[in-house]
């Protein structure tokens, strides 16, 4: 899926109030589950990269310390709007399938609703990525929704009400080809890509709405 693609749903102002209602989900709810799993596994100095940030709304709570935090996105409307998170200290326009960083150099990964948008053969070669840049020991953590989920069941129902209501298809976000079919799917994605000591875990902080995928390398 091309930068265009993401620049399109990053400048619609489509059901805007709609939006308004998932952006306090994101930054209400998401961004409290965020923060738990960033102090549960990453360290407090480094350099952390969102590979595939979007606003980063959903990162704005999460805790400085001596931490680098650094956006990165395809759509450089996504990254335009992220730029007034605050506590974000650079913003990349990059693809994760080649991320502009040096082997070892990276501290942390996170994401939250990116990897479902990628082919099989696309998640291997972000791992790949993501397997170059980190430090060994260090951790990816990946809000990954599963084929059921809270938030899924919500956005159908009323895309499929949209539908009804004005005849025209309607969606929330570009296509999610790689929803999680269970929680051994995403441990076996992690494991063909070399990481280890790999959880998945359903919480109830994000209220059921994503699988959250962590993995160590
Ligand atoms: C559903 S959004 C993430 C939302 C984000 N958590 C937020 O709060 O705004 C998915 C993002 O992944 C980005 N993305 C998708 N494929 C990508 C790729 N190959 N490289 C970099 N970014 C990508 C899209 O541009 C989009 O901004």
């Amino acid at each position: 899926m091309g930068s265009n693609e993401w620049d399109e749903h990053w400048s619609s102002r489509k059901f805007v109030s709609l939006n308004f209602a998932f952006k306090f989900y994101r930054k209400h709810v998401m961004s409290n589950a965020l923060s738990y799993f960033f102090e549960k596994y990453f360290p407090k100095d480094g350099i952390f990269v969102e590979c595939g940030s979007g606003t980063s709304l959903t990162s704005f709570k999460v805790m400085k310390h001596k931490r680098r935090l650094i956006a990165l996105d395809l759509s450089i409307k996504a990254i335009m709007e992220a730029r007034k998170i605050r506590k974000i200290d650079y913003f990349v326009q990059s693809d994760i399938l080649r991320l502009p960083f040096k082997p070892e150099s990276v501290d942390g990964i996170w994401n939250l609703g990116v990897m479902e948008h990628l082919t099989q053969a696309e998640i291997d070669k972000a791992m790949g990525e993501f397997q170059r840049v980190l430090k060994k020991g260090s951790y990816v953590v990946l809000f990954w929704p599963p084929v059921y989920s809270s938030t899924g069941i919500a956005y159908r129902i009323i895309e499929k009400m949209i539908k009804i209501a004005t005849g025209k298809d309607f969606r929330f976000y570009p296509d999610e080809i790689s929803r999680l079919s269970s929680r051994e799917e995403g441990a076996s994605i992690m494991k063909r890509n070399g990481f280890r000591d790999c959880r998945v875990f359903f919480p109830w902080r994000n209220c059921f709405g994503d699988l959250v995928v962590v993995a160590k390398k």
